[in-house]
């Protein structure tokens, strides 16, 4: 079975005050919901993942993400942080490949194969993201995009290394937009996803991997999308900012 995962992208949000409220207000809201097969993730800013990670009584179950991280071991890189920095922290999960930051900061497809497989070798798992902008798919082009992300930042990797990825297919239209990805259009993706998956590593890695999707998942919609074959989840971004809307989400996947 799939592990389903709900996972929180906070951004550039919340100091460290309120990112270590909102983090234990999530612990307490979740005490006595059964969240089997599923896992919670939260992924503060960086100066924040220290404190939010070692604050006493947090629920054992909400694990936490970096947001980005950087692709070399070390080096002359002013104002990045590495994969090793991030393990130090005792944090095991990164964001890699959000569309923010390969728009705004130009990571490209070649870095990011670097960066996972730097996460990787460095005891993280990844969170890879991908997916179309909306001129490629009014322009019917959105699977062949959504093929060549995959094919350049993830078919180097050796089969083992899918154990410790994550997919999460988002829309470059969806996100902060209000607008979602119907049910049918998610499913449809993510069917594809693991047919290109497949085609690399066998049915076996393609039917292990989590898919997640995202781009303006709240409660309204969660449930519909969630239950869809090929969708084990969801990257959240406004939504998460929220404790009732975050928890919403937790239980519309159980
Ligand atoms: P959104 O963001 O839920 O606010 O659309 C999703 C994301 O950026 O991961």
């Amino acid at each position: 079975m799939r592990t389903k995962i709900v996972a929180g992208n906070w951004k550039m949000n919340l100091d460290v005050d309120a990112s270590k409220q909102l983090a234990m207000d999530i612990s307490v809201a979740i005490q006595n919901l059964e969240t089997n097969n599923t896992r919670i993730i939260i992924a503060p800013t960086a100066t924040n993942l220290y404190p939010v990670f070692h604050q006493p009584s947090m629920d054992s179950r909400v694990e936490i993400a970096a947001q980005n991280m950087h692709q070399a071991k070390n080096g002359a890189f002013t104002g990045e942080i590495s994969a090793e920095m991030i393990h130090s922290v005792g944090i095991t999960n990164v964001i890699l490949g959000h569309s923010e930051r390969r728009t705004y900061f130009n990571e490209t497809d070649a870095a990011l194969a670097e960066k996972v497989s730097t996460a990787l070798q460095n005891n993280l798992d990844a969170i890879f993201c991908f997916g179309e902008v909306l001129e490629e798919r009014q322009s019917n082009n959105h699977f062949k995009v959504v093929e060549s992300q995959l094919q350049n930042a993830l078919f180097h990797l050796n089969d083992s290394d899918w154990r410790n990825i994550v997919l999460a297919y988002e829309p470059v239209w969806a996100i902060g937009t209000g607008e979602t990805a119907s049910p049918e259009q998610a499913q449809e993706m993510h069917a594809f996803i693991r047919t290109v998956i497949a085609k690399k590593f066998g049915n076996t890695i393609a039917q292990n991997v989590s898919i997640l999707y995202g781009g303006s998942v709240k409660p309204s919609n969660a449930k519909e999308i969630f239950s869809q074959p090929d969708v084990d989840g969801g990257l959240i971004g406004g939504a998460a900012l929220n404790t009732a809307d975050f928890v919403a989400l937790i239980v519309a996947i159980q």
